[in-house]
């Protein structure tokens, strides 16, 4: 499949998505959302892959939605053919994703970077949902998924405020999971989907479908959810596998049944 506005590519059992708009700092258009979304449930459909990074480049992860391509937006368009529902497309994602994000990850941007399940930063990556400044607010998950991640005073701030955090704030607030330095975000990243692509990849995706509940359920609901969760991988090859090797004191071989 040809892409015009992202790179796609394996690395060992790792699919790794570059948004390639560079000269618009990865703005996001209708074009680079379809694709990401597509080349991401392809690689969530690829046996071979156990994880996926979605990236930008050293200066932009994204700098939120193109600007330019809303401008002249009229109420009906977005509501009928708004580009925002298409960031819908990555909660379908059954396997782990990644964010690998330098520089500016800015209203969009921010917002695609938080739909992932783990973000790691270079210490120049800065985080912000600027829409106030264009006269809008957050429209793909930014006064949810932040207020969520950092709690309601900082979220608060950044959304009616424009206040952006840094690596080290995004950090510190619980944001991001970890702050490389920016000659080695992307290996650590790389690194980090690797290691998950070797673990139990039935666990390894019930595990997030779990966590994701957290966010949806009360908490007797989700502890529930969770019970059957965990009792339902008792029926996997994995789940036998798994216990007896650590009987056995060897490392186990997954086969993802
Ligand atoms: N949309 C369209 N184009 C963008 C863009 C965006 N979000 N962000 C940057 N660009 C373009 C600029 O227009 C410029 O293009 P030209 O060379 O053709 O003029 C190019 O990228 C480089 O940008 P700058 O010259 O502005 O670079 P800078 O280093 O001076 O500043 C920046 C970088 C701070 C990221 C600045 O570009 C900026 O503030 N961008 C907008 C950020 C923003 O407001 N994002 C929110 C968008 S709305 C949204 O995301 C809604 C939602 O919730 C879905």
């Amino acid at each position: 499949m040809a892409y015009n506005s992202i790179l796609v590519e394996t690395r060992g059992k790792v699919g790794l998505v570059t948004l390639n708009r560079p000269k618009a700092m990865n703005a996001l258009n209708a074009e680079l959302l379809h694709e990401l979304v597509q080349a991401v449930l392809s690689f969530d459909a690829e046996a071979g892959i156990g994880a996926i990074l979605i990236t930008g480049n050293e200066r932009a992860f994204a700098a939120g939605a193109d600007i330019k391509a809303m401008s002249d937006a009229t109420v009906t368009e977005m509501l009928t053919g708004s580009f925002v529902e298409l960031f819908d497309g990555l909660r379908k994602v059954k396997k782990p994703v990644i964010a690998a994000v330098a520089g500016y990850a800015l209203g969009g941007g921010c917002e695609l970077a938080m739909s992932c399940d783990m973000i790691v930063a270079a210490e120049n990556a800065r985080f912000g949902q600027p829409e106030v400044t264009i006269g809008v607010i957050p429209g793909a998950g930014g006064t949810q998924r932040l207020t969520r991640a950092v709690g309601k005073a900082i979220a608060m701030e950044m959304v009616l405020n424009n206040r952006t955090l840094s690596a080290g704030e995004a950090l510190l607030y619980g944001l991001i999971n970890r702050v490389v330095s920016n000659e080695r975000y992307l290996d650590e990243a790389l690194a980090l989907a690797s290691e998950l692509a070797e673990r139990a990849p039935l666990a390894v995706r019930l595990g997030k479908e779990a966590v994701n509940k957290a966010y949806e359920l009360s908490l007797s609901e989700g502890l529930e959810a969770e019970r059957r969760l965990f009792y339902m991988l008792f029926a996997s090859q994995d789940q036998k596998e798994g216990m007896q090797a650590f009987v056995d004191k060897r490392k186990a071989e997954w086969q993802g049944k």
